[in-house]
């Protein structure tokens, strides 16, 4: 019952009801305009056929002949369809001979039981000498012309306004029940459960099914949020407990000597603390970027971009030996966020500066594919084993070489997360010898950069 009354308030079955009237309305203006124009033709008719009647009764001119002729007339004539009737100097002759209100071409009932006289008829009359000669013929033809008016309006106009308001009726029904989905599924999101999503709304693609998608899209964004903040408070929990019981131990070794501690157990607490502060920064950072809020993408270089960073390390290559190479033909553009993108390409690269032994680093990009692009960091470097190239994305994991030199283990989950956020991939690949990590871009149509 209720979902009746909300179908009846829903807008679709409003602008029902507003075509309907409308409808009807137009409708009823033009039917009064037909009726109208039939009956003035039929009148005109009528007139024109007494007219002719009255023109050959009076032909003569003699009011004696008159009386004869309309005599003759009533005598062969049906009063219930005509009237013929002639009040002249010698009386009146006719088939009605009752009152008649007097008038040139009008309506008027008429009742003569006896003469056989009975009902609506249209009279004319005119003036003959000192007579008056007057036809007559019933309203049978515009009864008729009712009755057609009639049904015309029984079956055309009162169908056509029921079907559509069943009709709307129908549409409003089905928008109430996509509204209700839309409802249920908004409450349940207002209710805590990100998970909830529209069940596929019934009906072709319109304009309640982009809402639908934009209500999905906002609780998928809302869900990835919160995952990404939960994902960060159990990553700092676990995480960092390792590098603060360290921290412990070191200042407890310290404490523990008999001289006290000295200035290096200083400097490695020190140490320790700012390697935690530097993890602490990298997954808030990630968490940021993964549950953050859409990016401001523009069209970015990528040629540009590689040569000025290449430009900004070659000094810090230089002195540890690595050799900066460009390899780039022609200006690779994507969309994208140049800000995080040059922070993925800082990360492959300061990878390739620790992890791998003075030589040659390259930096390049190119068009692939019909509109995708690519760019890689290679060097000549000890590489990740094929085995070891999906786990070096997790957080904070390092391979076991990696323990001596700086770093936390979070660069490629930075640049994993990054790159997730502009529907591109990370390959990592052997550059034989060394690693070879390319990022795959794909065409702005398949992109879903987010
Ligand atoms: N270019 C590279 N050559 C060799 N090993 C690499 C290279 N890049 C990354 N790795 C390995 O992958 C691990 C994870 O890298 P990353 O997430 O950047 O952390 P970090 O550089 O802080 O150790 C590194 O510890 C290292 O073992
Ligand atoms: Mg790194």
């Amino acid at each position: 019952m209720t979902r009746w009354r909300e179908a009846l308030r829903a807008t679709p079955m409003r602008l029902t009801l507003r075509l309907v009237a409308l409808y009807i309305l137009i409708s009823a203006l033009s039917f009064l305009t037909t009726w109208w124009l039939a009956s003035e033709a039929l009148l005109d008719a009528s007139e024109s056929v007494l007219e002719q009647e009255l023109e050959e009764l009076a032909a003569s001119g003699d009011p004696a002949d008159i009386a004869l002729a309309v005599a003759e007339g009533a005598r062969k004539a049906d009063p219930e369809h005509q009237i013929l009737r002639f009040d002249g100097p010698q009386g009146t002759v006719g088939n009605y001979l009752g009152p008649l209100p007097a008038g040139d071409l009008r309506q008027v009932d008429l009742s003569d039981k006896a003469a056989g006289v009975e009902g609506s008829y249209i009279m004319r009359s005119t003036r003959i000498g000192e007579g008056v000669l007057t036809v007559g013929q019933d309203t049978d033809a515009f009864d008729e012309l009712r009755e057609v008016f009639g049904k015309v309006l029984f079956f055309t106009l009162i169908p056509t306004a029921v079907l559509l308001l069943a009709g709307g009726m129908v549409i409003a029904l089905r928008s109430t029940s996509r509204l209700a989905a839309i409802e249920t599924t908004l409450a349940r999101l207002a209710g805590g459960d990100l998970t909830a999503r529209l069940p596929k709304l019934p009906g072709p693609r319109d304009d309640l099914s982009r809402v639908g998608a934009g209500i999905d899209r906002l609780a998928a964004a809302q869900e990835a949020s919160v995952a990404a903040l939960k994902q960060v408070s159990t990553d700092i929990a676990h995480d960092l407990r390792t590098p603060i019981q360290r921290l412990a131990v070191l200042l407890d070794q310290g404490l523990a000597r008999p001289e006290g501690p000295d200035r290096r157990d200083f400097e490695s607490a020190s140490d320790e603390v700012q390697n935690i502060a530097a993890t602490f920064d990298a997954l808030l950072r990630i968490a940021q970027i993964e549950g953050g809020a859409s990016l401001p993408v523009a069209p970015v270089d990528l040629s540009e971009l590689l040569r000025d960073i290449a430009e900004l390390y070659e000094p810090s290559a230089a002195e540890t030996g690595h050799e900066l190479r460009l390899d780039i033909t022609a200006p690779v553009v994507v969309q994208g966020d140049r800000r995080l993108l040059g922070q993925a390409i800082v990360n492959l690269l300061e990878n390739a500066l620790h992890h791998a032994p003075p030589g040659p680093v390259t930096l390049g990009a190119a068009r692939s594919g019909v509109a995708g692009a690519s760019l890689w960091v290679a060097d000549h470097g000890p590489g990740i084993p094929g085995s070891e190239r999906d786990r070096v994305l997790r957080r904070l994991y390092r391979l076991d070489r990696s323990r001596q030199t700086p770093g936390n283990g979070l660069g490629l989950s930075l640049v994993a997360a990054i790159l997730s956020r502009h529907g591109a991939e990370l390959e990592l690949t052997d550059n034989a010898p060394g690693l070879r990590a390319t990022i795959h871009f794909a065409s702005p149509e398949n992109s879903h950069a987010s």
